[in-house]
């Protein structure tokens, strides 16, 4: 299936929201609500000329339009009223007229409770037969476990603001959880790491580097005990940075001398407030207070310790790996295996030599979300790695051999494409003006 570009989705799905938006505002037939529902339908209907059925759904609080998800709470109102109906999925079909539409939007909109089943008779008996309820493909759990843990995360910062102490048992179930799917699928995990959402960067990193250290504990063969205490740190490693104060924290120049020593007070926060939770284990504490202690000891903060633990070590790379390959306000990102050169080059003083090599091993050769050429000149981004030869993942091309963007990225397995064809070299996706997490997050997998 051909795979819409995100913008021309976003075109159609903000006036589709100002539809129902619009309508807590003005009364029905007011030209507010005709013009944007007219101007929503449009878009629609000449979306559906590229993508006949077009899929709206949600995956809990994660709107789907096209293949593509969308996280930004801008089209709040479409999620509401999915959410009000019991809606996972509807789908509009080519053919549909604005008045099937219009009238479905007043379904959507309208305070009668409807029943799934309901509303599907409802659709038939207004006559709306290009709109179909449906229920999303499965297989989404990834990235249902991925947002649940970034609402966790947030929650629980907006909590120690609140100067309420968060609970450790919410926390560590959503760890187990994600602890559970690394085990069954450690790349489909490690592809989501690749979601850097810029606005919500606190916390999309926290659970990348979740995930990147409970994957790393379970290639050192830790048992799954270890495994949640490594996971419940990593999801918590950060969360002194809300004592830091936020203006420091977004700042989008450089830190003075002063900022930066109120920076470098974020492990000692979080180590605080994660010893006074209840029922916390004695060692996601003291990982959070280490996570910049550094191999040589040589980050901060000065503490008395000979040296850090492992597992703080494990913490240590994962961070340092999600921050370098993750735009920042005074960073632009590399790539998986340029961040992985960089951090070669760290090795001995920030980083574990030994814990390195295994992390660069996991990550593979080409590490899933690198861009990479090959050598027919097809330009394309790793989906999936083969544990069997690195050199040989599973490629969704993105560019053709004349360096056309192609309208339906394609799917090479290069463990059986024809004979010859190998990666030769990696491509810095800013260059190509790709978002690599989006080929990753893409639905159905097309
Ligand atoms: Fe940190
Ligand atoms: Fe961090």
């Amino acid at each position: 299936m051909e795979v819409l570009n995100k913008e021309v989705l976003e075109r159609a799905l903000r006036p589709l929201n100002g539809s129902l938006k619009n309508r807590r505002f003005y009364p029905p037939g007011h030209p507010s609500i005709t013009n944007t529902l007219k101007d929503a339908y449009n878009r629609i209907t000449a979306i559906l000329e590229r993508e006949n059925p077009l899929l709206l759904g949600r995956v809990n609080d994660i709107l789907v339009f096209g293949h593509h998800s969308f996280l930004d709470p801008t089209y709040r109102d479409i999620l509401e009223c999915l959410q009000r109906r019991g809606i996972e999925g509807v789908s509009f079909a080519k053919g549909l007229t604005f008045e099937e539409f219009s009238s479905f939007i007043d379904i959507l909109y309208s305070d009668r409770d409807f029943e799934v089943d309901e509303l599907r008779r409802e659709l038939i008996k207004r006559s709306i037969l290009h709109v179909t309820i449906r229920f999303l493909p499965v297989g989404n759990k990834y990235l249902e476990v991925y947002q649940r843990a970034v609402d966790t995360v947030k929650k629980t910062m907006e909590e120690i603001r609140l100067g309420v102490l968060p609970k450790t048992e919410a926390v560590m179930e959503i760890v187990e959880d994600m602890t559970e799917l690394v085990l069954e699928d450690k790349n489909a995990m490690i592809g989501l790491t690749m979601i850097k959402d810029y606005d919500n960067y606190l916390f999309t990193h926290s659970v990348n580097v979740a995930i990147l250290s409970i994957a790393l504990g379970d290639e050192l063969g830790l048992d799954r005990s270890s495994l949640h205490q490594i996971g419940l740190a990593a999801l918590l490693h950060d969360i002194g940075k809300t004592g830091v104060g936020e203006d420091i924290i977004k700042k989008p120049d450089r830190l003075s001398d002063e900022e930066w020593e109120r920076i470098k007070e974020h492990p000692i926060i979080g180590f605080r407030i994660m010893e006074k939770m209840e029922s916390m284990p004695s060692l996601p504490p003291r990982i959070t207070l280490e996570h910049h202690l550094g191999y040589d000891m040589k980050g901060y903060p000065r503490i008395e310790v000979n040296k850090p633990h492992p597992y703080s070590m494990i913490v240590t790379i994962c961070d340092t790996y999600d921050a370098i390959t993750t735009l920042r306000p005074y960073q632009r990102p590399v790539d998986p295996l340029t961040g992985i050169n960089r951090m070669k080059s760290m090795a001995n003083r920030l980083l574990d030599p030994e814990l390195l090599k295994t992390f660069v091993n996991m990550l593979g050769l080409y590490p899933v979300g690198t861009l990479v050429r090959l050598n027919t000149n097809e330009i394309g981004v790793i989906v999936k790695v083969n544990p069997l030869d690195n050199t040989k993942p599973v490629v969704k091309v993105i560019f053709d051999r004349s360096g056309k963007r192609l309208k339906k990225p394609q799917l090479l397995d290069l463990s059986l494409a024809r004979s010859g064809v190998a990666i030769v070299a990696s491509v810095d996706p800013l260059s190509k003006n790709i978002d690599v997490g989006e080929y990753l997050k893409e639905m159905e997998g097309s």
